[in-house]
């Protein structure tokens, strides 16, 4: 039977893991819920969750991988007997976040080249569309993102080379693709990163955006948001964030864990990447937020229009450096997303691939890779049509549930992008780390996954810890993540 190959080296397991982990979610969910939630209060919150609930979960998922070797659902199937269908509920998760990963990533790449178009005066930049903003007295970035929704041609065609590009990569395999890409883009991100945090926070008037984003309550007093949240809902909000920044409950993390070396300490390994993707997390704060509040203040602070409108307002707004920061701003978003999907339609294949080999088929990643994309390209279709909801095909107007263009409906039904998310990141996530914690605290007893994390003398220190963690306080902050999210979705 042939080899399952895994990962050749434990830094390049960790830039993969770390890529998956860093994402759209760091770069613009992150810094305003911080901002909106009460500046460092809610960095404490979420950091106090992510050691009571995601380096927990984290160490879980990949004990399940890396003790069985396989994807999730076999994972699963192998572990328990009650929660044997669980994987593929990580599965669809990660395929239903795939849909819409895509298409945004699209959008990435899309702006890309339009600030190459900007560098060079070309036509495909955003020159043609100044005029059209004065003389509608709106913003350039309002007026390409506007252009851009009203195109879905446009955005089907970027879309698609982003599926394109994450097939690719997967077909290359976990050490011959995806591991490569990490090694390099990780690292390539972090400068960019680096770099455009300079140029941010040196811009006048970028305290503002500081302050916005650490001082607790400067929010409320300032104006940026109406009402203070209440207790219960930053906590909720925290650790919905955590979950999906941190690509947990969703079968990613399993499949990861399951191509890692039985060497490895998965306790130090988890604690790398929580802390990476919470540090990414602060340094893409520190990128956007500051810019926002020097040259875009009415601009939005979070959600597809931070990146779409407000950061192309920033660029625009820069002088003739902002195509330079533009293409550098952008490029590092499409390597973060890029390193998300990618791992998202791994977690979907190698279950798929995994079977094959068992079933002495031979090595069907390229067939699987391709099903898988052509599945999520037709979707991503669908989320690009949709054009946020701005197309009158959203779910809301299907089922009649808007009557005037300007009817309030709830999330879920807004646009296809979070329908999909809903499902996901409000249901399906929440519930299965819920229900994993269940499976080892309760069925399998934490004994499992300390002797997985220990198995070649490796230290896990923290178990004590994780027991108590894994057993009460784990499902239970689950619970109140799993009622957070609902609330805020469907109602
Ligand atoms: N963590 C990613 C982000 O912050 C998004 C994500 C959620 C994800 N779940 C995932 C990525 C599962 C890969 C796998 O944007």
């Amino acid at each position: 039977m042939e080899e399952r190959k895994g990962f050749g080296t434990n830094f390049g397991f960790l830039m993969a893991a770390v890529g998956s982990a860093v994402g759209l979610g760091n770069i613009w969910g992150f810094p305003n819920k911080m901002g909106a939630s009460g500046g460092f209060t809610f960095l404490i919150i979420y950091l106090i969750l992510a050691v009571l609930c995601g380096f927990i979960v984290m160490v879980g998922e990949l004990a399940i991988g890396r003790k069985t070797g396989k994807g999730a659902v076999e994972a699963y199937h192998v572990l328990s007997k009650k929660f044997k269908w669980m994987g593929w509920m990580g599965i669809l998760s990660a395929f239903f976040i795939l849909f819409f990963y895509c298409a945004l990533g699209g959008y990435c790449i899309k702006y890309v080249v339009l600030n190459v178009g900007d560098l060079f005066g070309a036509g495909f930049g955003s020159n043609a569309l100044a005029a059209v903003a004065d003389a509608n007295g709106t913003s350039v970035g309002a007026e390409v993102f506007g252009a851009f929704l009203g195109n879905p041609t446009e955005a089907i065609i970027y879309g698609l080379i982003f599926v394109a590009i994450t097939m690719i990569i997967v077909i290359g395999g976990i050490g011959g693709g995806i591991e490569k890409v990490c090694s390099v883009g990780m690292p390539a991100l972090f400068v960019m990163l680096v770099i455009c945090i300079i140029r941010s926070c040196t811009l006048e008037g970028a305290s503002e955006g500081l302050k916005y984003m650490f001082v607790p309550g400067w929010a409320l007093a300032n104006g940026v948001i109406k009402e203070a949240p209440d207790f219960f809902s930053v906590v909720s909000t925290a650790g919905g964030q955590m979950f999906f920044s941190l690509s947990l409950g969703m079968a990613a993390m399993i499949t990861y864990g399951s191509y890692l070396d039985k060497k490895e300490n998965l306790q130090k390994n988890a604690i790398i990447i929580v802390m990476m993707d919470t540090l990414v997390a602060l340094m893409a704060g520190l990128c956007v937020i500051p810019g926002r509040f020097a040259l875009d203040p009415t601009g939005k602070l979070g959600g597809p229009s931070l990146l779409f409108v407000t950061m192309q307002n920033v660029f625009d707004r820069m002088g003739a450096a902002g195509p330079i920061f533009g293409i550098l701003f952008y490029l590092l978003v499409v390597f973060a997303a890029v390193s998300s999907s990618i791992s998202l339609l791994e977690a979907v294949v190698a279950h798929f691939v995994d079977k094959a080999r068992d079933e002495g088929k031979g090595d069907k990643r390229k067939l699987y890779s391709l099903i898988g994309a052509i599945g999520a390209g037709i979707l991503c279709v669908i989320v690009c049509l949709d054009a946020l909801g701005n197309a009158g095909i959203s779910p809301a107007d299907i089922l009649g549930m808007r009557v005037d263009p300007s009817d309030e409906v709830p999330t879920w039904s807004a646009d296809w992008l979070d329908f999909f998310d809903c499902i996901a990141e409000g249901i399906l996530m929440p519930l299965g780390a819920l229900l994993m914690s269940i499976m080892y605290g309760w069925e399998l007893g934490p004994e499992v996954v300390h002797a997985e994390a220990t198995r070649e003398g490796q230290k896990f220190g923290a178990y004590g810890w994780f027991r108590i963690c894994i057993k009460y306080i784990t499902p239970l902050a689950m619970l109140l993540v799993l009622y957070g999210q609902i609330k805020e979705f469907f109602f």
